[in-house]
């Protein structure tokens, strides 16, 4: 089969156009805004070569900047002391050696884009003092803490959902409604990523309970009955069922934390046995959570004398680590190039394990753009095509619709759509909770 082309800035109305124009260098310029402010820090922390190093770093990110704005053309990476180099490196060279220029505005959007943070690696892998540097820390950190009212609220209320003592036999519709709840929260945590703002702080300011009401009309693909029918019906309860789910994580922040709460109803109504909770390996697209993220939102929990509610939250979650039903993990494919439809190829022995699990939760954009190859289809493709055979078990994508592909989606209602909101694809006002279901062979 024919596929679409890929999303690229070629296309100047495009929203890869305005990420690439505008988006990528101001998180860039915010970069060496971050660098310059922290400048005498290091040299204080870590000694002169580190000054000297900060410095070699705001002149790689002024290049970078100069090269995504004249469209200059990628070069291969060059720190070769991390582990997944040569793949980047292997995938590169492949297009060159097509006679293909990978170019800012002219080639695949998620290659460049994906590119574009890799690089940013590359400068801190590069120095011997700033490796573990993490240029997009504030930002993240700040969004957590502006966003604590709402944290309050939704921990208060999961602390009593689960306290509850609640038999999943006989109370299959609470557990129903409260499940609808925690997943839609998680879904709209997605709102408050940074790398669709340029950076700039996107905290959570309304009471996700009452917001989850008045944005259902928002979500445009809804599977959440089947979803929890599907796990329902695994019988985790029964507690002789090993049930397994993979959680893909997005942003840190307010979304890591409505995440957790999420996964933690799924464990603690015993939907579920074991969770993996998959975070990135080095920062990616400003918000991602890396493992440093994780424990930091973790320590702030239990950090909290004066908030009970916080620390009641933060033991249970360590609970779940401590006895094995929560794992955490990273692992480099996610900061790849590769679009999931080459999972199996690239990283077999990451799609053998999420194969035996009974569903994967992806997050957000990102994951969406990469289970549909960041192709232009037409809105009504059917999801089971666009993922090109990717289909190792279950799953389900919990996104706000932030770059221009959207498929299975009836035309007529695309239609409606643009007439009340032009910007739906990309503005993060829609979602949608889209499954996939594999047919048991
Ligand atoms: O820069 C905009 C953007 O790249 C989106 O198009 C992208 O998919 C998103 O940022 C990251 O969103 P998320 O954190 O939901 O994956
Ligand atoms: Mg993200």
């Amino acid at each position: 089969m024919a596929l679409p082309p890929p999303l690229s800035a070629k296309d100047e109305k495009s929203f890869a156009y305005e990420t690439i124009k505008d988006r990528l260098p101001l998180i860039v310029t915010r970069i060496v805004d971050f660098l310059a402010r922290h400048r005498t820090n290091f040299a204080k922390q870590y000694g002169e070569d580190a000054e000297n190093e900060c410095k070699s770093c705001i002149s790689a990110m002024d290049k970078l900047r100069y090269e995504i704005a004249r469209d200059k053309p990628i070069l291969l990476l060059n720190d070769n002391h991390t582990d997944d180099i040569h793949i980047w490196n292997e995938y590169l060279q492949k297009e060159m050696d097509q006679g293909k220029v990978i170019s800012w505005f002219q080639s695949n959007w998620l290659l460049v884009e994906c590119y574009m943070y890799r690089k940013i690696a590359e400068a801190f892998n590069l120095t011997a003092h700033l490796q573990h540097v993490d240029p997009f820390i504030e930002m993240k950190q700040h969004t957590f803490y502006s966003s604590v009212q709402a944290i309050d609220v939704v921990l208060a209320q999961l602390n009593i959902d689960i306290e509850q003592t609640t038999d999943p036999v006989n109370n299959k519709s609470t557990i129903e409604q409260q499940f609808y709840n925690y997943m839609e929260i998680s879904l709209w945590g997605n709102q408050c990523d940074l790398s669709l703002s340029g950076g700039a702080n996107r905290s959570q300011e309304h009471d996700p309970f009452h917001q989850i009401t008045e944005l259902k009309t928002h979500i445009l693909i809804n599977h959440e009955t089947s979803l929890f029918n599907y796990l329902y019906d695994q019988q985790a309860y029964l507690l002789n069922f090993d049930v397994c789910i993979d959680f893909v994580l997005d942003n840190a922040g307010f979304e890591l934390l409505t995440d957790l709460c999420f996964a933690d109803f799924l464990i603690s109504k015993r939907l579920c046995s074991r969770i993996t909770l998959h975070l990135k390996c080095f920062p990616w697209f400003v918000s991602d959570a890396t493992k440093t993220d994780f424990d930091w939102l973790l320590e702030q929990l239990s950090n909290s004398s004066s908030n009970s509610v916080w620390q009641i939250a933060s033991k249970r979650w360590q609970q779940h680590i401590q006895n094995g039903q929560w794992i955490i993990q990273t692992h480099r494919f996610f900061t790849l190039p590769y679009d999931y439809s080459y999972m199996q190829q690239i990283s077999s022995e990451l799609y053998c394990t999420m194969s035996q699990s009974k569903l994967i939760i992806f997050k957000g954009d990102l994951n969406y753009r990469k289970l549909v190859g960041d192709l232009r289809w037409p809105l009504n493709e059917r999801f089971e095509t666009a993922l090109r055979g990717f289909q190792p078990t279950s799953f389900v994508v919990l996104r706000t619709c932030k770059a221009d592909v959207q498929v299975d989606i009836d035309l007529k209602v695309g239609q409606e759509i643009t007439k009340i909101d032009p910007r739906w694809m990309v503005n993060g006002k829609w979602a949608v909770i889209q499954a996939f279901f594999k047919k048991q062979t």
